[in-house]
């Protein structure tokens, strides 16, 4: 059942986080589904009540550009028939104004965010507030971005800029967002940090002082970039040094602040990765596509019970159906 961000923020508030997962494929749908109904090994496994996790499923630009934005959309309206007990939003991540009209006009997204966080403060607002107003007349909700991450987002090279508490409030209250992304040491990728930094909890704590009471925040480049998956790819061939992420003991405490949602697609990206050089390498004389597909569809809902453990989302789903009354 597709439902908007804000229906799922309203239960978690302040209690777990939601987890917000990036797909570009198949086997990422299958297995983000399969996951968050915790059956690990096929679609036919019962769902595991203890572990089952209402989630966000999103969409870059670049994802719907990498095939055709119409096959996501048809193989997220598949899964929700496969996997009817499952509850999710479907949201646009990092939308440009031209891309959220396109995902609200198109009456399937749930949820778009619009990401004006380059733009100078009084730009950010107005171009949010433009998107808004086209969302909320149909229903959609929107997230917006205040402050900028370090690492890469889509064609936006970012400069860490934390978000500024004192303008926060102003900022959600001008532009009518319903959530806001917000920049507390994150970045995007799997080189975040270098040293000892880590999530500015003080930056957290001042913004949720300052918001409408239970006003959800959002936090992007959350990857905990786990050293078992990276050392995984790099046993098996691949290069990547120095990778590390947010730890997951830092999510929860995240969520007591306000955090509601978390976005993850570089750990998606690693445990393809290492799947798929672990397959090539173990059976070099296979061309076959579909071993290491089922591996990996396995491996990533096996993983993404483990994210929604750390988010504590997982064992949730149940009471959220409850509170929407389906
Ligand atoms: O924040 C950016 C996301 O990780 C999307 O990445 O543009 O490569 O799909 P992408
Ligand atoms: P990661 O690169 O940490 O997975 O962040 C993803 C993200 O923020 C998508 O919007
Ligand atoms: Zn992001």
């Amino acid at each position: 059942m597709i439902v908007t961000t804000k229906q799922l923020f309203a239960h978690a508030y302040g209690k777990y986080a939601v987890g917000a997962y990036n797909i570009n494929n198949l086997e990422q749908t299958v297995g983000l589904f399969r996951g968050n109904l915790g059956k690990s090994k096929s679609n036919a496994d019962p769902v595991d009540p203890a572990t089952s996790a209402p989630f966000i499923l999103q969409i870059s630009r670049g994802a719907r550009g990498y095939t055709d934005k119409r096959f996501l959309e048809a193989m997220i309206r598949t899964a929700d028939e496969i996997f009817p007990e499952s509850i999710l939003a479907v949201h646009l991540d990092h939308g440009t104004e031209d891309a959220c009209y396109d995902c609200i006009d198109s009456g399937f997204y749930s949820s778009v965010m619009i990401d004006a966080s380059s733009e100078e403060y009084s730009k950010n607002i107005e171009i949010t507030r433009r998107v808004v107003d086209r969302a909320h007349a149909k229903g959609i909700v929107v997230e917006a971005e205040l402050g900028q991450l370090g690492g890469v987002e889509e064609d936006v090279v970012g400069s860490v800029c934390l978000t500024d508490p004192d303008q926060a409030a102003e900022f959600v209250e001008r532009s009518g967002c319903d959530s806001l992304a917000v920049a507390i040491g994150t970045s995007h990728g799997a080189y975040k940090f270098t040293g000892k930094q880590g999530l500015h909890f003080d930056v957290l704590e001042k913004i949720r002082r300052v918001l409408p009471e239970k006003y959800p925040l959002v936090m992007h480049g959350s990857s905990s970039v786990p050293q078992e998956w990276v050392e995984r790819i790099n046993n098996a061939g691949g290069k990547m040094k120095s990778a590390s992420g947010v730890p997951d003991d830092q999510y929860l405490p995240a969520a007591k602040l306000g955090v509601c949602k978390i976005n993850i697609d570089t750990d998606g990206r690693l445990v393809w990765c290492a799947i798929h050089r672990e397959s090539f390498r173990d059976d070099p004389a296979n061309f076959d596509l579909r071993p290491p597909g089922k591996l990996f569809m396995a491996a990533y809902a096996g993983y993404i019970v483990h994210k929604n453990k750390m988010f504590g989302s997982a064992g949730q789903l149940e009471s959220v159906r409850k509170t929407l009354g389906s």
